[in-house]
């Protein structure tokens, strides 16, 4: 099994939005939105295993801060480690980028998301009443230092 990361480019978004659109646990975002990534500062990773498209973050680093703005992973290639390799790379980015603090929002029902970021090393910072709609549910907000990555 062949696994790499790099970065985004406009040609992936096809098959990043197919992900998106079979797993509503990601942020649902449009076309134009993928296609003006980067410009408020965004980075974006792909995944391919042998050569196809496996999953995708996204994230941005404000000053100390690095927000990861949406994940998702093909769901027939899931607990293989893609998600892992996807935030090695952008954790590292921005420790470089000169980030402290890394912060995302799951919602409360994703468990998936939720144990798969207490394994690298994010706790609970609080929450977010009514944050997500379709269906409507809370955020939890998920923290980590990036001192050690
Ligand atoms: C969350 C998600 C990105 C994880 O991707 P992944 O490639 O399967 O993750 P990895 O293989 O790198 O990590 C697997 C680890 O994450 C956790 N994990 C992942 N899925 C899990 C599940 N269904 N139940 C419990 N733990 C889970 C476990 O710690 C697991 O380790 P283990 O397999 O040894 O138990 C994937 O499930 C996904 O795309 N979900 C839908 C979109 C989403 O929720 N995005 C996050 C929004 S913030």
């Amino acid at each position: 099994m062949a696994l790499t990361v790099r970065a985004l480019e406009s040609r992936d978004i096809p098959a990043i939005i197919e992900i998106q659109d079979s797993c509503f646990e990601a942020a649902q975002w449009s076309e134009p939105t993928y296609r003006r990534l980067g410009h408020a500062g965004e980075k974006a990773w792909l995944a391919e295993q042998n050569g196809n498209v496996a999953g995708f973050l996204v994230a941005r680093v404000v000053a100390t801060e690095m927000e990861i703005l949406n994940l998702a992973v093909r769901a027939s290639l899931r607990r293989q480690g893609i998600a892992a390799a996807l935030l090695h790379d952008a954790l590292l980015f921005a420790v470089q980028a000169g980030a402290h603090r890394a912060f995302l929002e799951v919602r409360c029902s994703n468990t998936a998301a939720r144990e798969f970021y207490q394994a690298h090393g994010f706790s609970s910072a609080g929450s977010r009443r009514n944050y997500y709609r379709d269906p409507d549910e809370d955020a939890l907000i998920f923290s980590r230092a990036l001192d050690g990555v």
